[in-house]
């Protein structure tokens, strides 16, 4: 297997949505795509790379949304882990695994870390005061009260935030607070938490990140700013039914932080993929040797918790590697303002992954990703990227080439003969845009990848233009044949090139070319490899054009 670095081998996360709800197009663009093109490019590139991703499970969001919906938690997180899973497979995410954190596997691994921890006396407990509620008889999670807000007065602020005026809240500064559920008024209790003492490693992880020079500068003034504010110990504990019991004993009725718990998904998912690939030792390969390379990717909401809050975690367990990159994402907002289900501003991804071709949604996305700032959508941009670029100018050129082939060559690979400068030209450009476009999506800069693939096509389309096949035909069909023949090569190229982006679009033109993927590798993609006399098959058109009636919708 090819070395990246000093590397032997890629592990690819995404960040674990939550099953609260459906899965929005700012998730799409801010880590699942961007993760997806990187873990393709990767696999093209001959790197050994796996690519996790699951559905985060536990937690008040969860327990809130069966409470919204009348149901249990175990049919709210049955209802959205299955219907995003299948979302994702129609977007063509390409994870390895797509798991779920209330599985047993997790579960275990999320115990025996904490315990790790708490037998090394890494964590400390805290006695604290709570909101119990003597009706309920339990304790009363930060969202699951509601009362006034010390500092606007606005009456329906939460325990975590007040909604009005912005403020971060905790429950006991609420006045008036009541249940959620049952609007009893709690009374304030003792409760004891176990606290990892994040304070301890700043100092640590402030070296660590220093000594990263390829990390995307948002990503590193996030976590500066914290620096400078001072890291805070974090109690990793909750007064929650819903979650990962704490494995110690008496203390059952709570359950492990679940930004604690959540990330070791990651580590409990490779343990269950190579399960159930029969070698459940492998796991340790990736996770626990130093010469492999840890990319998470994330939206910058999640940035805390990847740079800062679990390398401290994966510090103080010392068996497990940290990231090399946490290449995390801006916004994308919709139409102006920032995307939310639960506001329902959104653009569901099973809402729209079928009304269109799933490549020209991962396009629009990809060409307008927040990589260092927030970004727009807007449908109408969709329309244009799928009509204006996929089909007249990726579209066009493979169409006009299987068509003028089938018309004149009986759809077979024209000889190639001997190349005029004009094609040694394009055939030599090949190499240093390969060259290129790997070292973008290397560096993680997805939209650069994309634009230049596609000047690629558009250098293509020039060619098929300059060399006038239409009318050469006429004259010399020899000739004709070697013009063809580079542009049924530029096709393979652009199957190759297009695939961590448009895999639906790269599949169709392999059928195309009636090949299968013999050559299809990144370091074959700057060669010719159709064979003179090589039957096609008929064309058929990549991308149908949006009309303006659909985007109205
Ligand atoms: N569920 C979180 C979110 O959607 C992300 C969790 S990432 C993990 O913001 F690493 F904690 F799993
Ligand atoms: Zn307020």
């Amino acid at each position: 297997m090819k070395k990246s670095g000093k590397y032997n081998r890629i592990l690819v996360t995404a960040a674990l949505p939550y099953t609260n709800g459906y899965t929005h197009l700012g998730h799409v663009a801010g880590s699942f795509l961007p993760a997806d093109m990187y873990a393709r490019y990767c696999r093209l590139a001959g790197y050994d790379i796996i690519f996790i991703c699951g559905s985060d499970e536990y937690g008040t969001p969860i327990a809130l949304a069966a409470i919204k919906e009348g149901v249990s938690t175990k049919e709210i997180i049955d209802k959205y882990h299955y219907a995003n899973k299948k979302a994702y497979e129609e977007l063509g995410l390409s994870f390895d695994i797509f798991s779920r954190t209330s599985n047993e596997t997790h579960a275990e691994t999320a115990q025996e870390f904490f315990l790790n921890l708490y037998n090394k006396k890494l964590l400390y407990q805290k006695t604290e005061k709570q909101l119990y509620s003597e009706k309920e008889n339990r304790f009363l999670a930060d969202r699951f009260v509601v009362g006034t807000c010390p500092i606007c007065g606005f009456e329906e602020a939460t325990g975590d935030e007040c909604e009005n005026c912005g403020s971060a809240l905790s429950p006991n500064q609420l006045i008036n607070p009541k249940s959620k559920l049952t609007g009893d008024t709690p009374v304030i209790k003792d409760t004891v938490s176990y606290y990892f003492p994040l304070k301890d490693y700043q100092a640590k992880l402030e070296k660590w990140i220093d000594s990263k020079t390829d990390w995307k500068p948002n990503v590193v003034n996030y976590c500066k700013g914290w620096f400078k504010t001072g890291l805070q110990d974090r109690s990793i504990t909750r007064e929650l039914e819903w979650g990962v019991p704490v494995p110690i004993k008496g203390e059952e009725g709570k359950v492990i932080y679940i930004w604690f718990e959540a990330p070791i998904g990651y580590i409990s998912m490779t343990k269950e993929l190579f399960a159930q690939k029969g070698e459940p030792e492998k796991w340790k390969e990736y996770w626990q040797s130093k010469d492999t390379k840890l990319v998470n990717f994330l939206g910058k909401d999640n940035i805390i918790f990847h740079a800062i809050f679990f390398p401290a975690m994966l510090m103080a367990h010392g068996d497990f590697v940290l990231a090399d990159n946490v290449p995390a994402n801006e916004f994308m907002n919709l139409e102006g303002s920032k995307q939310s289900k639960s506001k329902g501003h959104a653009i569901l991804l099973k809402d729209v992954v079928n009304k269109f071709n799933p490549d020209s949604i991962r396009y629009a996305i990809a060409s307008n990703m927040p990589e260092n700032k927030d970004t727009d959508f807007y449908w109408v941009d969709l329309q244009a990227k799928n009509n204006n670029e996929l089909s007249a100018i990726l579209g066009n050129f493979v169409n006009r080439t299987f068509v003028f082939c089938e018309k004149y060559f009986e759809g077979r690979v024209p000889e190639s003969g001997t190349f005029a400068e004009i094609d040694s030209n394009i055939i030599n450009s090949l190499k240093s845009y390969v060259e290129r476009i790997a070292s973008y999506y290397e560096n993680y800069k997805f939209k650069d990848a994309l634009g230049e693939t596609m000047n690629l096509v558009r250098d293509a389309n020039k060619y098929f233009n300059d060399t006038e096949p239409w009318k050469v035909i006429k004259e010399d069909k020899a000739r004709c044949g070697t013009v063809i023949n580079v542009c049924l090569q530029l096709c393979h190229t652009f199957a190759i090139l297009f695939d961590p982006v448009l895999p639906f679009t790269s599949i169709k033109i392999l059928n195309m070319l009636n090949t299968g993927k013999e050559n299809f590798s990144w370091d074959k993609a700057a060669e010719l490899t159709l064979n003179n006399g090589h039957k096609l098959n008929s064309p058929e058109i990549l991308f149908r054009k949006i009309e303006d009636s659909e985007i109205e919708k």
